[in-house]
Formats: C-alpha cells, sequence, structure tokens
C-alpha cells in the first residue's frame, strides 16, 4: 500500500467538502483502492479563520507556491478559484511532475488546451469532473461511458445557482437578491455571483462539456452567453399561465458550417422531464447517434456533491498510478483479497 499525498489549495466550500470526505471516508476508500491518501499541506488566505473541519497534523500554509513545489506532494488539488494565479500555480505544479485535481471550470475553459498541452509534456494527469454539474459524473459519463458514440447534442440545467434562483422565484414574495443571498450562504455561488447570473459560469461548463463529446478544442469566446438577471417573478408567472417554466439551458449542437454553444433562458413546457429539474439540481441530456438519447441528474453545487467528484478524480489518478492492475478483480477495481475481506 502506497500513500499518496495531497497539496490542497484551498478551504473553502469545496476544499473544506474535500477534507471532510478525506477524514470521514478514508477507510472505505482505502479499502477499495488499496492505498492510502494524505492531505500534507493545504494554502489557505487566512490562517486564523475558524474551519468546520479539522487540521489538525496538516500543514498549513498562506503561500500556495509553497504547496506546488512541495517535494511530498503527489497530486495538487486546486480549489482556489479565479484564473490567472490559480493558471500560474497549475503550470508550477505541472512542470514539478505533479498531477492535477481542479473543481474550476474558468481555469479549463479558458486555459484548459494550454494546461493539457503542459500536461501532457510532463506526463501528468489533469482532472476536472468537479467543474462540470457538480456531483454529477458527466464528464466520465460523456468521455467514458459514451465513447464509443458520435455525440449528436448535449444540452441541459448546468448551473445550480441559477437554478435555484429560478425555482425559489416562481414562489410568491421571493425576491431575486434575497433568494441569491441564501444560493451564496448555501455555498452554491461563484466568488463573485455575476458568473451564476449572467450565464458565464454555465458557458464555461457548456464549453467543457462540448470539447469532451465534439472532441474539439475548448472554445470559450465562442459560447453565446445570456443569463437569468433579467427574468422576473412576473415572467416566471406568465410561462407558467401558459404551461411553460423558465429554465436556464446549456445547449451544443453540431451544424453545417461546426458547432453552435449557446447559454440562455428558455421556455420549456412544465411535462418535460428537465422543467421538473428544481433548486440546486443539475440535469444533462446528451444525445449519441448509439445510443439515442441520455440524462444525467444530480445535484449542481455545494460542498458534498463538489467534493464528492473531486476526491473521484483523486482516486482515478491513483488507480491510474497504481502498480498493481493486474490484482484487480475486473470490472470492479477492487483487489481479489480486499473483496474477500470487505463486510458484506
Ligand atoms: P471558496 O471561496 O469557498 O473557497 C476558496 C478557498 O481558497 C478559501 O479557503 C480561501 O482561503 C482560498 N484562497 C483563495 N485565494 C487564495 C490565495 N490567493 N491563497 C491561498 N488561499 C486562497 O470557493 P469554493 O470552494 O466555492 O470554490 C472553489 C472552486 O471550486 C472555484 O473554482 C469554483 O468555481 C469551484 N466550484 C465550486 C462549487 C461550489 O458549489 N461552491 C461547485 C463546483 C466548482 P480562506 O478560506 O482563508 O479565505
Ligand atoms: N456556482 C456554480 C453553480 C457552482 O451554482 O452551479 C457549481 O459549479
Amino acid at each position: 500500500m502506497k500513500t499518496f499525498k495531497i497539496g490542497l489549495l484551498g478551504l473553502g466550500t469545496v476544499g473544506g467538502g474535500t477534507l471532510n470526505i478525506l477524514q470521514t471516508t478514508l477507510t472505505e476508500i482505502k479499502r477499495r483502492i488499496g492505498h492510502n491518501i494524505e492531505v500534507r499541506i493545504i494554502a489557505v488566505r487566512d490562517l486564523n479563520r475558524a474551519r468546520s473541519v479539522d487540521v489538525s497534523g496538516i500543514q498549513m500554509t498562506t503561500n500556495p507556491e509553497e504547496v506546488v513545489s512541495h517535494p511530498d506532494v503527489d497530486i495538487v488539488v486546486e480549489l482556489i478559484g479565479g484564473t490567472s494565479y490559480a493558471k500560474d500555480l497549475l503550470i508550477t505544479a505541472i512542470n514539478n511532475g505533479k498531477h492535477v485535481v481542479t473543481a474550476n471550470k474558468a481555469l479549463i475553459a479558458e486555459y484548459g488546451n494550454e494546461l493539457f498541452a503542459l500536461a501532457n509534456q510532463n506526463n501528468v494527469i489533469v482532472n476536472y469532473e468537479a467543474a462540470v454539474a457538480g456531483g454529477i459524473p458527466i464528464i466520465k459519463a460523456v468521455r467514458e461511458g459514451l465513447a464509443a458514440n458520435k455525440i449528436e447534442w448535449l444540452a441541459g440545467i448546468i448551473n445550480g445557482t441559477g437554478n435555484y434562483i429560478l425555482t425559489e422565484m416562481a414562489k410568491p414574495g421571493a425576491d431575486f437578491e434575497q433568494v441569491l443571498k441564501t444560493a451564496q450562504a448555501l455555498g452554491y455561488a461563484e466568488a463573485d455571483p455575476t458568473f451564476d447570473v449572467e450565464g458565464i459560469d454555465a458557458a464555461h461548463k457548456l464549453t467543457i462539456l462540448a470539447s469532451i463529446g465534439f472532441g474539439i478544442e475548448l472554445q470559450f469566446n465562442k459560447t453565446y452567453t445570456e443569463g437569468i438577471s433579467k427574468i422576473t417573478a412576473q415572467d416566471i408567472q406568465f410561462a407558467k399561465q401558459l404551461g411553460f417554466k423558465i429554465k436556464h439551458l446549456g445547449i451544443a449542437n453540431r451544424t453545417a458550417s461546426g458547432y453552435s454553444l449557446r447559454v440562455h433562458p428558455a421556455l420549456v413546457a412544465q411535462d418535460v422531464l428537465i422543467a421538473n429539474v428544481d433548486g440546486v439540481m443539475n440535469a444533462v441530456m446528451v444525445k449519441g447517434d448509439h445510443v439515442g438519447p441520455t440524462m444525467y441528474y444530480g445535484p449542481g453545487a455545494g460542498a458534498g456533491p463538489t467534493a464528492s467528484a473531486v476526491v473521484a478524480d483523486i482516486i482515478d489518478i491513483i488507480r491510474a498510478q497504481s502498480q498493481n492492475i493486474e490484482d484487480r478483480v475486473p470490472g470492479l477495481g477492487f483487489k481479489a483479497e480486499q473483496l474477500a475481506q470487505a463486510p458484506v
């Protein structure tokens, strides 16, 4: 059993959730993957801030450079957000031979091409499942589960904050600003919530999904972007009277001349499945030429769901690095002796 050492950048909503999973579920994870995971060092802005997770025994720093250059760290997990500093840090991490996990969709959508090329040169992995649709393993579904298909289109609700706001605003007396504040308090919103309400966050996510689904470069600047900030409670009521719900959708199509990527509010008939995806939940539909239409549903934001995807990415890297692949039971990812010891 090897111990894989994690360097964590950020201990906010998602970083805290990630540490929580690695502390509370480690025994189960170790049993499944046959290796140990240790959080070696964490960078935060404020060392004195009260934390909801136990950091005793973990080196804490306010200098993220220490994390990406730490000789013991195998995997850097970037959860500070933003693009320019996060990008510089990950470039250093990759050049130092660290594998990377990030939930940062802005960073991947805008600089992913560059980061992936650098990762290839350095023979390291960059995983970013948490960057799209929170806890739904949509990247794996599209990249791996649907790999046999030509993806014809994909569409869905991919911003939890926006969907939460639209859902709450359908209730009598709801106020946009107040509902947004609640979404922030619940840990759903971006540090700058303009990204959520103006559709930028959804555009980042659609850019990433389309890139994987269609096998094209990331092209964020070609995504038409419109948010929900102009939608009023009255609009939602009028839509209801006509038999519709207003949903913020991301839609990616193949066209005669290439691809069309757009995010915007849309009227969706009330009896359609996706019209009934409410609150922080996300749903993504993907049409493959062989499989036909498929749909993926789950929580799109928040500490637990997002950290679930982050930890899955860490586990994937550990599995990819494992020297004991031949010991695994095919299809399960368990080693035979671990399976024998598993509680029934
Ligand atoms: P938070 O604002 O809750 O946490 C950010 C963390 O990063 C904090 O711990 C902060 O330190 C630390 N930090 C920020 N800047 C620096 C710096 N310069 N040096 C050291 N530490 C720093 O953000 P979230 O956890 O919500 O989001 C993190 C990332 O995950 C973002 O990219 C976001 O888009 C993405 N994401 C978020 C989701 C969510 O539901 N919240 C879902 C999916 C992705 P301190 O605590 O001291 O302030
Ligand atoms: N702010 C984002 C959302 C977080 O609300 O969907 C999850 O990516």
